[in-house]
């Protein structure tokens, strides 16, 4: 097991740029999520990114998009989880763990409210995220994979929920 005291996260800085392309493109196998994330951070879509050192090396990536939820009394913000990565060599030792809790910690501590992902419910649900709770929103994502963390009581109780456009090139 990776000492995860060992492990060091902050948030993203410009110069973390290429390394964080190079740990996408390996940890999905191709190039569509560095695409994804370049296209966030031109458009000025990230709420938050994380990146994960293990010493020198750049072992693991968490980026946490704005969303928009239409609601019948306005536009309410929550936030996405996507992606999440580690590096291949470096996986199933508690870095996605780490780099999602520290995220959600500091989403909490900034007044979000709500946060989706889309993905596997074993892994995220360790998180708290669940289907049941994503159920009262819309979404093209709607589905046995999309899930939902309400970090706070002031989280909108349901309402159709957008992701921004570098998203939809995507489906
Ligand atoms: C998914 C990913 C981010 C998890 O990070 P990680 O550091 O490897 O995982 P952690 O060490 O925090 O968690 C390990 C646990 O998650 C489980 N797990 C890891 N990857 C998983 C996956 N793709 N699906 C389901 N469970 C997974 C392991 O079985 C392990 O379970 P256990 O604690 O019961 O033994 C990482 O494996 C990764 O980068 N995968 C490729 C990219 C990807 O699929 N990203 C997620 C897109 S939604």
């Amino acid at each position: 097991m990776i000492d995860t005291n060992a492990l060091s996260i902050r948030p993203e800085q410009p110069d973390d740029a290429r390394a964080v392309g190079d740990l996408l493109e390996a940890a999905f196998g191709g190039p569509m999520e560095t695409g994804l994330v370049e296209r966030l951070r031109a458009d000025g879509d990230l709420v938050l990114a994380l990146v994960c050192f293990g010493g020198a090396n750049l072992v693991g990536y968490v980026a946490w998009p704005r969303l928009r939820i239409e609601t019948a009394q306005g536009a309410r913000s929550a936030v996405a989880l996507a992606p999440l990565a580690v590096t291949p060599l470096r996986q199933r030792h508690g870095i996605g763990s780490a780099l999602t809790r520290a995220g959600l910690a500091q989403l909490r501590d900034g007044g979000e409210t709500l946060v989706f992902v889309l993905g596997d419910p074993t892994y995220y649900g360790r998180f708290g995220f669940r289907v049941e709770t994503a159920r009262a929103y819309d979404s093209i994502y709607a589905g046995t994979h999309f899930m939902a963390l309400k970090l706070g009581a002031s989280a909108p109780e349901n309402g159709r929920v957008r992701y921004p456009a570098p998203f939809d090139s995507l489906s």
